[in-house]
This record gives structure tokens, C-alpha cells and sequence, in this order.
């Protein structure tokens, strides 16, 4: 399978991603050390997880040269406006312990406790800070998350750069379609966060069923699913072999099998 996406301004990023959502900042040190120590070179972490510190140690403790690794992280879903972002950033890289990351998102278009709510010109503004900085060479690349097409359409019309990402929930099961042919027609990378649900889509009896005859986990399954439909899946876990077998994924679905798993219902609806 491929070894990178690649941006619409021909950055490079590494095609699985450590996330690292749901890692507490004291477990994040030695699960990233785990993932870099695995062959993982693309570490994704946000403001919001509260673990920045730890990631950043790690990846700086770790024998590997900053411009080998890529590292992700994101504006807060609260924090927007045009100097709130720039400030929001420095704290990202102070945390870190880098001068410049790979690549940036907003977190959301609307701060959690609203989702749904029009944050429009403030997603402008914060795109537009976004952009700046990326001018000045500290992000390689930028983006969003959790943005649906018409959260995308104003950011499209009102800003210079059309985002190099936009990092959703993706799984079997759950429907995307036509947010990921939006983004491709668009050449905006998507980023599939939450690849196995969380684990919740780990013990459906199909899944198991189709998974031995790949010789492969359901995990694996998962992840190799995300990759069939262009999507850059971003697996989290603390655990050394699950680390190891979420990127081992020589093998392909067949056509076949893409349109049986594109039939299973969302296990979290
Ligand atoms: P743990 O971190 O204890 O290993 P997602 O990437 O969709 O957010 O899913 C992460 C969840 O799936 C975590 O609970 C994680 O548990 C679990 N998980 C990750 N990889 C595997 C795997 N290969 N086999 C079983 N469970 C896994």
C-alpha cells in the first residue's frame, strides 16, 4: 500500500497516523515513544487532548530528525478569531517543543458545547491566521476537522488557501460518501479519525467472519478499509502489539467485500 498522501501544495504525509485522542498526557510519552520505535512517522495529537507535552518529548527524545516525523495538531474547537489563533498556536509549539508543525486544523467549526451554531466569519478569521503562518513557514500545511461541505464552501470562497485536509470520524458503517467526494473534488486530503470507532465496531460477528479469510484482525480490516476508500486513517491505541499490528496491512479488500462492508449499519447510532 502507499507509503504517503500527498497535499495539494505536494507536502508529503505519512498514510497511518498515530492518533493520539483518548491518551492521557501521562501514558502519551510512552505510547508515542511505542509508535516511533513501530515505524510510525506521523503523530497526530490536538490542544484539546491536554497531551501535547508528552507527545513532544517523546517525539524530541526519540533518535529522529524533526523534518522525519509529521505532527498534527489542532486549534481548539472554543478558540477562534484571527490573533486567538496565533496565540492558540504559539502555545501548540511551546507544548511541543518544536518551531513549526507539519500540519494545523481547526478542531471543529463550532465549539463543542454548540455544535450546529454558525461560527462562520470566525472560522474565516481563523483560517485567514492559518494562512499566515503557513506563509511564514511555521505549518507546512492547514486545515479543518469535523467540517461538513457547507461548513467547507465558506473557507473555499473567502480564503486564499483551499485546506490541504479536513480529518472527520470515519468507519465501517459510517456513511461519508458524500463528504469525501466533495473533498476529493476539492483536493482536500481526508483524514479518518476514530478508524475502529473507538472499538466499538471490534466485536460485530461479520467483520470477524471477513477478517480470517485476509488472515487479518479486525483492527487491521478496519484500518485497510479506510485506506480503500482514500482516506488517511488515524488508529489510536496504548498498547505495543496493537501499535504494531494497526500498520501492518499488506493486503487488499476485494471489490467484492468494499461493498458488503459499505452495507453494514453505524454501530453508534
Ligand atoms: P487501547 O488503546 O487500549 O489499545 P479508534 O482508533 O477508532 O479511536 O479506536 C481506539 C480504541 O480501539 C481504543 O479503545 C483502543 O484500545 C482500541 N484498539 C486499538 N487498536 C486495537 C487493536 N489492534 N485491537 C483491539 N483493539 C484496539
Amino acid at each position: 500500500s502507499k507509503e504517503n498522501f500527498t497535499f495539494h501544495n505536494g507536502v508529503t504525509i505519512p498514510s497511518i497516523g498515530f492518533g493520539t485522542w483518548q491518551i492521557p498526557n501521562e501514558e502519551a510519552y510512552d505510547s508515542v515513544t511505542m509508535a516511533l520505535k513501530n515505524g510510525y512517522t506521523h503523530i497526530d495529537t490536538a490542544l484539546a487532548y491536554k497531551n501535547e507535552e508528552n507527545v513532544g518529548k517523546a517525539i524530541r527524545d526519540f533518535n529522529i530528525n524533526r523534518e522525519n516525523v509529521f505532527i498534527t495538531s489542532k486549534l481548539p474547537a472554543e478558540t477562534k478569531g484571527y490573533d486567538e489563533t496565533v496565540e492558540a498556536f504559539n502555545t501548540t509549539i511551546t507544548n511541543l517543543g518544536v518551531d513549526y508543525l507539519d500540519l494545523y486544523l481547526i478542531h471543529a467549526p463550532w465549539p463543542w458545547g454548540e455544535k450546529g451554531a454558525d461560527y462562520t466569519e470566525a472560522n474565516i478569521q481563523s483560517f485567514k491566521a492559518m494562512e499566515k503562518l503557513y506563509n511564514e513557514g511555521k505549518i507546512k500545511a492547514i486545515g479543518v476537522s469535523n467540517f461538513e461541505i457547507e461548513n467547507l464552501k465558506p473557507i473555499l470562497d473567502k480564503c486564499d488557501i483551499v485546506p490541504h485536509a479536513n480529518q472527520i470520524p470515519f468507519y465501517i458503517g459510517k456513511d461519508q460518501e458524500e463528504l469525501i467526494s466533495f473533498c476529493k473534488e476539492n483536493n482536500i486530503v481526508v483524514e479518518a479519525y476514530s478508524p475502529l470507532a473507538t472499538g466499538d465496531i471490534l466485536g460485530l460477528t461479520e467483520l470477524k467472519e471477513m477478517a480470517k479469510k485476509y488472515d487479518a484482525t479486525v483492527a487491521q480490516l478496519a484500518i485497510r478499509y479506510c485506506l480503500e476508500k482514500d482516506t488517511l486513517p488515524l488508529p489510536k491505541s496504548t498498547h505495543e502489539k496493537r501499535i504494531i499490528e494497526n500498520r501492518q496491512l499488506d493486503f487488499e479488500i476485494s471489490k467484492e467485500d468494499i461493498e458488503k462492508l459499505d452495507q453494514i449499519k453505524d454501530v453508534r447510532k
